[in-house]
């Protein structure tokens, strides 16, 4: 999300509240685990689009993204050198592509928010770098933080690792707490953000980490016609990774992960 959601306090969710999260973080995941055997070369991402909000309707979900600030489409799908909020099209997905696939659903009133960045046939080294680098960067910042950590422990972690890697973390879009809703306190930022020191992350925290990682600058150019699409200045490529986790009295539960997807310490 843009901007920041810092200050007011974050919803400390009960043990009751907590199951209503790990389902929506469940079927998350169970929805990444049927999109991504699709993202694959010649699919469009309209078609992802659509294969998404089928499975979630047929779950009895819903997906948040839609009519969300007026967005159009389910889900997002940024490509290369876009940096989030790409919008589902007619373009075809080819060889050497990178693609991020970022799903969110509501579920009995509760929200499940995670995102993987896929390549697309055979990708350039740098390529691979990047996308390694996004997904290690997004277990720094998991792994940075336990009850009643302060949130820039998570900036910390991120900006450090992406600086040994020569990756760019852009700074217009955090993670943020979820629940009831889809964006609430606290702003994440995946860079060290004073202000976030403020933000203590008690038992019962719900939030996403979701760090955008690019090849070149950190810096994006304002969003396009279309509202939503947001590119690296450069036009350099950008990946992304993201969980929804609750902080809990023995440490950060991860609820968005899949059974067939990227585990932690993966190699791609
Ligand atoms: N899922 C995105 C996030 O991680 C938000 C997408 S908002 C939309 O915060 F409107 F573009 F769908
Ligand atoms: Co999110
Ligand atoms: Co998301």
């Amino acid at each position: 999300m843009r901007g920041l959601t810092r200050g007011k306090r974050p919803p400390v969710y009960n043990e009751r509240q907590r199951e209503k999260l790990r389902a929506a973080g469940q079927f998350n995941a169970q929805l990444m685990d049927f999109v991504r055997p699709h993202v694959q070369p010649g699919v469009t991402t309209n078609q992802l689009d659509r294969l998404a909000a089928k499975y979630t309707f047929e779950h009895g979900h819903t997906p948040a993204c839609l009519g969300y600030k007026g967005y159009p489409k389910h889900i997002c799908t940024s490509i290369n050198e876009v940096v989030c909020h790409g919008i589902p099209s007619d373009y075809v997905l080819k060889d050497g592509d990178i693609i991020n696939v970022d799903l969110t659903t509501v579920v009995d009133g509760w929200h499940g928010d995670s995102s993987e960045t896929f390549m697309i046939g055979r990708v350039s080294p740098d390529a691979l770098r990047l996308v390694q680098g996004t997904f290690d960067a997004l277990w720094r910042g998991i792994r940075a933080i336990k009850p009643f950590s302060s949130v820039i422990e998570i900036g910390y972690a991120i900006a450090g690792y992406a600086q040994q890697q020569g990756l760019g973390v852009v700074e217009e879009f955090q993670g943020h707490g979820l629940g009831r809703q889809f964006h609430q306190p606290p702003g994440v930022p995946h860079y060290p953000v004073p202000q976030a020191s403020r933000d203590i992350l008690v038992p019962g925290v719900c939030f996403t980490i979701e760090p955008m990682l690019n090849l070149g600058s950190k810096e994006t150019s304002p969003p396009e016609k279309d509202g939503w699409t947001v590119r690296t200045a450069d036009r350099s490529l950008s990946a992304q990774f993201e969980h929804t986790i609750v902080m809990t009295e023995n440490g950060p539960e991860v609820l968005t992960l899949t059974a067939d997807g990227p585990q932690e310490g993966h190699r791609f």
